[in-house]
């Protein structure tokens, strides 16, 4: 599922700020661990910027550079195709973003449409954390300190890509001198998944997530609570596949998409009931969680391994940001003791 046939350069990463959940699965984890086969790919577990709306919680933010660990390791991302680095304990990361924010105005930082989004779902108004309008500069620092070439982003981001262009055509201009690669970013094709509850998007803070250690039971209650359609009340009325989460989710999970097709038409001329689409869906499911929970067991059991990996990966990636830094400072000739 590569891209193209090129080999890329890959950065991508999460704020540690909870476990990932099943919408991460579809949206990004399960394509990474296709992507590590054919690609150089580097995961970011981005808690300086978790940092940049959770000031108030550095101990959340801590704890769950574990947790995201644990969610890389147990979809199958292996630490020896890719590399899992901790972005706070990569200081260049920080010398960049410091460098490209005297190459972005205030005013465009708030006009990028991620920011003005973000700004009000969070509320904050004019209390915006300065960190936070920022953290635009500090992500174009993380994916040029890598030399990425390949963003996978969700949609909702691709501003931010466009923005970290902007920086590095700036820079080079600067420079007079191609210092820094512009990115591309990869949006999945599948669109966002909705919440079990059936909200736009699935969230740990909404209460509508299936997390990646989901019990059977968790998962048969989760979709038991799903919403289907509301004038479907006996297996032979007709229903409506819009809006009906229980096929959301199964274009998204059921591998096999010609019988979605079926159970679709079957519906939709009646004749098919929300029990039995429930029953295969919450099987579905099961089969693809029960693995992820029982590896992210086995790992929680062993964290050592697992510091182990963050380890020599932060290591890896401290050899590469450190290279662009130089690179940075020296394109742009500023003064080396
Ligand atoms: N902003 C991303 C998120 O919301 C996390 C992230 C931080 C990231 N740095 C990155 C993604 C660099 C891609 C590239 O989860």
């Amino acid at each position: 599922m590569s891209p193209d046939s090129t080999p890329h350069v890959i950065l991508t990463g999460d704020r540690t700020t909870g476990p990932l959940h099943l919408g991460h699965y579809v949206g990004s984890l399960r394509s990474r661990v296709e992507l590590q086969h054919a690609h150089t790919q580097y995961l970011l577990l981005a808690d300086s910027q978790a940092l940049t709306d959770n000031a108030h919680a550095p101990d959340k933010v801590r704890h769950n550079v574990l947790e995201v660990a644990l969610d890389y390791l147990a979809v199958g991302i292996d630490p020896n195709l890719s590399t899992i680095c901790v972005q706070s304990a990569l200081p260049a990361l920080s010398e960049l973003t410091l460098l490209y924010l005297n190459f972005v105005s205030v005013a465009r930082l708030e006009r990028n449409p991620t920011i003005k989004d973000e700004i009000q779902a969070r509320g904050f108004g004019r209390d915006i954390p300065a960190g936070f309008l920022c953290y635009p500069a500090a992500q174009a620092a993380d994916i040029t300190a890598f030399k990425a070439t390949l963003v996978p982003i969700g949609d909702d981001q691709t501003p931010i890509i466009e923005q970290t262009n902007e920086i590095v055509r700036r820079l080079n201009r600067q420079a007079a001198r191609p210092l820094l690669a512009e990115a591309r970013a990869l949006v999945p094709r599948i669109g966002r998944l909705p919440g079990v509850d059936g909200k736009a998007k699935m969230s740990k803070s909404q209460g509508n997530a299936l997390p990646l250690s989901a019990s059977d039971d968790e998962i048969a209650a989760a979709v038991k609570s799903m919403y289907t359609d509301p004038r479907h009340l006996r297996a032979s009325d007709p229903g409506q596949i819009e809006g009906n989460v229980v096929f959301t989710y199964l274009d998204a999970f059921d591998p096999d998409a010609e019988m979605v097709a079926d159970l679709k038409a079957q519906y939709q001329r009646g004749g098919l009931g929300d029990m039995t689409l429930k029953r295969r869906l919450t099987e579905i499911l099961q089969a693809i969680i029960a693995p992820i929970r029982e590896r992210r067991a086995r790992y929680s059991g062993d964290l050592g391994y697992v510091w182990d990996v963050l380890r020599a990966g932060t290591e890896r990636g401290r050899t590469v940001t450190e290279t662009t830094r130089k690179v940075v400072i020296e394109g742009l000739g500023l003064f080396r003791l």
